[in-house]
């Protein structure tokens, strides 16, 4: 067989194991952890080292006792995928496999490995057997099959199901399993319960397993680390004893003196909290929708409205929407909600109305960029056809270089199919994988490319690092991502860099009326979701 090779994104190439390099590894790693034993450190399993798990397993292996001294020892377990397996060499040169602007986390990475030596990576599962706590950051994800209709999808459950399976083949009766994945409500005990009891009978163990639940409400950006350490959380246990292990083990590895614990009675409690948690977060963003096209249409600017409002201090929640409501979770978590009602906990009739239209509405918004970029140039008396089109902006939202889902997504896409030339810049994403493998990723059948024409060139788009040269000679230019190297571009060396006037979208409240009179001033064009205002400045700055 041929040497098969994961690669990074900053482009290294990493041998997957081969079959003989299984047991070495083990051997190897069984020594290292007896000696950490000896050191009265406990033993943690942190299954998955994406975005949530390669931080979590960093704050656990961060952990200190009272004296001071590193508690625990904790090995990060990765797939060894083509895709993914290039994060495990990573972490164990003290290297993080996410980029973050937090300017916590690659130190903390570094320190763990290669200081304190409190953290590790690993592609063989049979470290589970050592495991005294297993913590599960797999994905869970909710395959949509229609643009604009979550309904239409379900719930993939295949690599949860998978790590528990095997998590119960590996670990010792008495380790205490966290899951940490967003689930679908119901999924701990009517799904990872079943799934590793069956398990433990086969290997003869009668107790139950431990099984315990909580969420992560991590936000990844500027706070990262604080956004798990340093914050509330909510768990609970499929029995006392496993309650009372999660209590002591969150207790130990984050700041619950400062931010308590929530303890609920029954696993399907703690995962119902996050799933709507996140669908009243994805109902008031897609409640901004209507009023941002209302103020568009009536001289209304939407970002001063949201302002004044937000003085309430009941109402300080309201957030600008942008483009799209991307990330891994707002998009999908109320779906699972709406499909465990069906098909894990088998009501028939349909109680849901708001989580699935909040979503859909989300899903759909980052189309209406499409019509103010085509308005914007035809002003310029250009055609959208052919167009040179900037992107500014991948990720999902602001300061991250993740890119799931996000809203500048649906926007390329819909100018795609009328025919633009895109190019993209985004100071974080070095790849953008859902257009470069669209045919891939993020599954087979499963890219958004599905829902759209004219998008077969998309592969070819390489996201550009360099803002002048991604400027020069824009026709349009759209402020997709509220990045902090977008708030404050200058109008005059903007159009000076491009080399001519352009369209200027502004998707997230970006611009100041300053700023927007300046570009008129300048010869450009200029639209913004929500802004009705920009109108006014326009015929403002034509009289003067
Ligand atoms: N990213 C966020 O902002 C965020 C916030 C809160 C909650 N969450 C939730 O946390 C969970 C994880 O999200 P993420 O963003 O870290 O996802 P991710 O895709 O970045 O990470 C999941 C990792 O698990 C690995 N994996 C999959 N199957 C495996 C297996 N059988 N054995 C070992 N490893 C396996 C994958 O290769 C991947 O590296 C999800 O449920 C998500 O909804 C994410």
């Amino acid at each position: 067989m041929s040497e098969q090779y994961s690669i990074s994104p900053n482009g290294e190439e990493f041998a997957l194991p081969k079959p003989g390099d299984y047991k070495t590894e083990f051997e190897t790693i069984k020594k290292r952890v007896k000696s950490e034993r000896a050191k009265g450190r406990e033993i943690v399993v942190v299954m998955g080292v994406g975005f949530v798990g390669a931080v979590m397993a960093a704050i656990v292996a961060d952990t200190v006792d009272s004296k001071g001294k590193p508690s625990k020892f904790v090995i990060g377990m990765q797939r060894p995928s083509l895709r993914s397996f290039w994060k495990i060499p990573m972490l164990n040169r003290g290297v993080s496999p996410v980029k973050a602007e937090d300017p916590e986390v690659d130190p903390m990475i570094e320190r763990c490995v290669n200081k304190k030596k409190t953290l590790m990576a690993t592609y063989t599962y049979d470290v589970l057997k050592l495991a005294d706590i297993v913590v599960v950051d797999v994905q869970c994800d909710y395959i949509k099959e229609e643009l604009g209709n979550v309904r239409a999808g379900q719930t993939d459950m295949a690599a949860l199901e998978a790590s528990l399976g095997v998590i119960a083949e590996h670990i010792q009766p008495e380790a205490l399993v966290l899951i940490e994945t967003t689930v679908a409500p119901g999924t701990t005990e009517q799904v990872a319960y079943p799934i590793m009891k069956k398990t433990f009978t086969k290997r003869g163990i009668k107790s139950d397993p431990l099984l315990a639940h909580s969420y992560e409400r991590v936000m990844p950006g500027r706070n990262y680390v604080a956004s798990i350490r340093d914050f509330w959380r909510v768990c609970s246990g499929i029995n006392e004893e496993a309650k009372k292990r999660v209590v002591k083990f969150l207790t130990e590895v984050l700041n619950t003196k400062k931010f308590p614990l929530t303890v609920m009675d029954r696993p399907i409690e703690s995962e119902t909290a996050k799933i709507v948690e996140n669908s009243y977060r994805a109902t008031i963003l897609a409640f901004l929708d209507e009023w941002s096209l209302f103020a568009e249409r009536n001289g209304v600017d939407l970002v001063k409205v949201i302002k004044a409002i937000k003085m309430r201090p009941t109402h300080s929640n309201m957030i600008f929407p942008g483009p799209g409501i991307g990330g891994y979770c707002l998009p999908k978590d109320g779906g699972l909600g709406v499909w465990a009602y069906k098909h894990i906990l088998g009501f028939e009739d349909d109680i849901f109305r708001i989580t699935p239209m909040a979503i859909d509405i989300n899903d759909t918004r980052g189309l209406h960029v499409g019509q103010l970029t085509r308005d914007a140039l035809r002003n310029m008396g250009k055609p959208i056809a052919a167009s040179d089109v900037l992107v500014l902006g991948a990720a999902y939202r602001e300061d991250v270089g993740d890119t799931r889902y996000s809203g500048s997504e649906t926007v390329i896409r819909k100018l795609a199919e009328m025919g633009a030339e895109i190019r993209v810049h985004d100071p974080y994403v070095e790849h953008w994988w859902e257009f470069e493998q669209q045919d891939t990723y993020p599954g087979i059948g499963q890219s958004k490319s599905q829902f759209f024409r004219n998008q077969e060139k998309l592969k070819e788009i390489r996201i550009e690092q360099n803002l002048n040269k991604a400027l020069k000679g824009a026709e349009a230019v759209i402020l997709a991502v509220p990045h902090s190297a977008y708030m404050d571009l200058d109008p005059d060396k903007v159009v000076k860099t491009i080399g001519q006037p352009a369209a200027i979208i502004d998707c997230f409240g970006i611009l100041t009326d300053d700023k927007i009179r300046r570009y008129f001033q300048l010869g450009c064009e200029v639209k913004g979701l929500g802004r009705g205002h920009i109108q006014r400045i326009k015929e403002e700055t034509r009289k003067t």
